[in-house]
């Protein structure tokens, strides 16, 4: 009889080429890998490809998310100035569920009934992949070997799999845990778990050191249209490019590093260095254009929402109701974001320098304080009257106490 099939989330490394041998010997079943192209520094993919079948996968896939990721995912992170704790542009939790569309559809192609993923059981991406792929199609079931076997250590694990015939790695482990994309890099773990240690300059890739970078400012302009970055100094590109070519002059300008706690959603806090250089300049823009083109009210009301928004996001609540609802809601306020935004860069700062927009609800004549004033400044008495009436009304009732 043929045996049952297990879609695998593959990423070449360690956790998951023992998860190949473990899925066919625990559990006898036949192994199908999914490695995602999310634009990760990553080894050759197609060397990750190959690593699968040595091990002894019957199909190994390697499949580019990247434009897909822009499109459909960093494309809304942007629009809800995506910033879990209000400060994580979260590279890692945007990725899953791009990764999990994929395993979905490779198990409805291969007729697989399982998933597994190399997640362990502390951390936020267990729940990503699980709660997300249950959305999709709550018919599958999961299986999450790192969490029901008992490798306790690198060591064992690595014991394991000499035993198994599983490649084992030659050159030395890196201390940290590095998840990478084209949004950017998660550091954690090693020297980083005592808070009091400084980030050592070696942990960054994408970013350089603002004492290095260059002694000149910067001026870039970003042009958006309803909401979508979609030029860089006047160039027409696709989101991909234009966040590859933002991530290159932010992160040479030694922009976008964040150094913070964070609260898992499994309760645990943890230490969490990122680089994400071309993410925060985005957001920081698009921010600075929302502040132009949104009327009062719905620009409050969005701030409020966007704060969910990450967190919901970062809870692996990707495919929701909620999360969808929201996307409606910030879809809509983005038509009147349309115009340019010009950001200096210098030695790990970004300003905002310079804003402009046929939308904009900038009005000079209101705003100015010259000769072209046409704020009604009479109108203002009794406006005040009534607004400040509650607080009047209370303060003398008080005072009567
Ligand atoms: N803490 C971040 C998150 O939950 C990043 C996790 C990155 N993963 C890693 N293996 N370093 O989104």
């Amino acid at each position: 009889m043929a045996k049952e099939k297990v879609i695998l989330a593959y990423s070449g490394g360690l956790d998951t080429s023992v998860c190949i041998k473990w899925l066919m010997e625990s559990k006898d079943l036949d192994v199908i890998c999914v490695a995602g192209d999310v634009g990760q520094d990553a080894a050759n993919l197609e060397e990750v490809r190959q690593k699968a079948l040595k091990i002894g996968a019957i199909e190994s896939i390697v499949a580019d998310m990247r434009e897909e990721f822009c499109d459909d995912f960093l494309d809304k992170a942007i629009y809800a100035n995506a910033l879990y704790e209000n400060k994580y542009p979260l590279l890692s939790a945007l990725s899953r569920p791009v990764i999990v569309k994929h395993l979905v559809d490779a198990a409805h192609k291969y007729g697989a009934h399982y998933i597994a993923h190399g997640c362990t059981g502390k951390g936020n991406d267990q729940v990503r992949f699980e709660v997300g792929i249950r959305a999709l199609d709550p018919s599958l079931e999961i299986i999450a070997p790192v969490r029901e076997w008992d490798l306790k250590t690198r060591n064992e694990e690595m014991d394991w799999a000499a035993a198994h015939g599983v490649p084992v790695p030659t050159t030395k482990k890196s201390p940290y845990s590095i998840d990478d994309n084209l949004w950017g890099r998660a550091i954690e773990c090693g020297y980083l778990e005592d808070p009091w240690n400084e980030p050592q300059e070696d942990i960054y890739t994408m970013t350089k050191s603002p004492l290095d970078a260059p002694d000149e400012p910067e001026y870039v302009e970003i042009g958006f249209e309803h909401g979508k970055p979609v030029s860089v100094n006047g160039e027409k590109m696709t989101l991909h490019q234009l966040i590859l070519k933002m991530n290159e002059i932010s992160g040479n300008n030694g922009y976008g590093r964040i150094d913070m706690i964070e609260n898992r959603l499994v309760g645990v806090k943890s230490r969490e260095c990122y680089e994400q250089p071309g993410a925060m300049a985005i957001i920081l823009a698009h921010k600075a254009l929302e502040d132009m083109c949104l009327e009062r009210e719905t620009l409050h009301y969005k701030l409020k929402m966007e704060h969910d928004w990450a967190t919901t996001v970062y809870n692996g609540l990707w495919y929701s109701p909620l999360k969808n609802a929201m996307d409606a809601f910030i879809a809509y306020t983005q038509q009147p974001v349309n115009g340019t935004i010009r950001l200096r860069f210098y030695k790990g700062n970004c300003d905002v320098v310079g804003r402009k927009s046929d939308d904009s609800l900038y009005d000079y004549s209101l705003a100015t304080y010259d000769a072209a004033d046409s704020f009604n400044h009479t109108a203002s008495a009794g406006f005040i009257e009534l607004f400040g009436l509650p607080t009047k009304v209370w303060a003398s009732k008080r005072r009567d106490k």
